[in-house]
């Protein structure tokens, strides 16, 4: 059977967006290119001086003739952008002046592009921090409507395929909002399904959402806070099978979620995981990663009014094209 990173790839094509990637001088990125183009998974554009971009890709013996190539200094789009920035963000004391200073750092630019549908979705962050690639993005894309914070699920894949999806789950928010409120870890719910569906085609998502308690055994205000995200989430999000609060094994473990949670419809069949805050989703993935050896592909950003995605500092040129992959999908 297709792996799943190869099924994201195959749909990504069906689709022909255009994906813009601002580390224009970056090699993984530079090296993603000729796949990303001859496999159609997205037209690329890369943003730099030309001839800066041409001469890191000779050096890199990269093959980028597939891309365009956009000088956020020289391009004709420049003008528009700055007055873009400049409307979106003079309340916050933006002068025309730092608008442009602001439009020809490529990452700014990148989201603008995006925003202003002139590319269907952004990937950065070979080079650069989450902060500095979120930033922008959360500054000009904004989160989408009914959103009120983003989030970064990953898919795990485990090799022991007894639990979750045959093996497969998604976890969130395992990258951007560090201490989420109720609302926002319902919001999550309804986001990770999304994309539970739309990038791995689960067709059957079951959130659980963690605690160290399960469904009253331990009382604390931490606990409260699962308690009414997933209240919120039923409320608002009745299209979506959601539950908890649960501890993890309560979640995914058949027998454990049948004797702790026998009132459940989901409990112990969960394939989507939502954690109460980053430190439990950021440790909780690495741990699954590291130690029961799981493919971990994201993270995949959510809750964006458009789709910008950010990759590891330390990532392959084989995760560049799934990420580029992924966000084409969720375009
Ligand atoms: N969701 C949506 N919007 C947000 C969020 C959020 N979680 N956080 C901030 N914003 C918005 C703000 O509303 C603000 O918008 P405005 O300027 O239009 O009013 C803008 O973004 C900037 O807000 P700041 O408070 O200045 O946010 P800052 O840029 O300092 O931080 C960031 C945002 C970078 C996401 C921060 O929360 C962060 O560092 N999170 C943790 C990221 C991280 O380190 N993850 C772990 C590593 S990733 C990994 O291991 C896979």
């Amino acid at each position: 059977m297709m792996s799943l990173t190869a099924q994201i790839r195959e749909k990504a094509a069906a689709k022909g967006k255009t994906i813009v990637l601002p580390e224009g001088t970056e090699e993984r990125t530079l090296k993603a290119v000729k796949t990303i183009v001859d496999q159609k998974i997205a037209q690329v554009v890369l943003l730099g001086d030309e001839s800066a971009v041409r001469g890191a890709a000779s050096s890199f013996g990269a093959d980028i003739s597939g891309a365009e190539i956009i000088n956020p200094a020289t391009t004709p789009l420049l003008d528009d952008f700055v007055q873009a920035f400049y409307e979106l963000r003079k309340e916050k004391g933006v002068t025309l002046d730092k608008a442009k200073a602001t439009m020809l750092d490529p990452l700014f630019f990148a989201s603008m592009m995006v925003k202003l549908g002139k590319a269907d979705g952004e990937v950065a962050g070979a080079q650069n921090t989450t902060g500095n690639v979120l930033r922008p993005a959360l500054q000009i894309i904004k989160t989408a409507p009914g959103m009120s914070a983003v989030s970064g699920a990953f898919i795990m894949i485990c090799p022991d395929k007894t639990y979750g999806d045959d093996g497969i789950f998604v976890f969130a928010d395992c990258a951007v909002t560090i201490d989420p409120s109720a609302q926002q870890m319902a919001e999550f719910a309804k986001a990770t399904v999304q994309t539970a569906v739309d990038v791995c085609g689960f067709k059957d998502p079951k959130v659980g959402m963690l605690s160290f308690s399960t469904k009253g055994s331990a009382s604390h205000e931490l606990v409260d806070k699962v308690v009414s995200a997933v209240q919120i989430a039923k409320e608002r999000f009745p299209e979506i099978k959601v539950d908890g609060e649960f501890q993890l094994d309560a979640a995914i473990v058949p027998s454990v979620g049948a004797s702790k949670a026998p009132g459940s419809e989901i409990a112990g069949s969960c394939n989507v995981l939502v954690f109460p805050d980053l430190q439990a989703g950021n440790i909780g993935y690495k741990l699954v990663q590291r130690l029961a050896g799981a493919e971990a592909v994201g993270p995949i950003l959510q809750g964006m009014d458009k789709p910008v995605n950010d990759l590891s500092r330390g990532c392959s040129i084989d995760d560049v094209i799934n990420v580029v992959a992924m966000t084409a999908l969720k375009a």
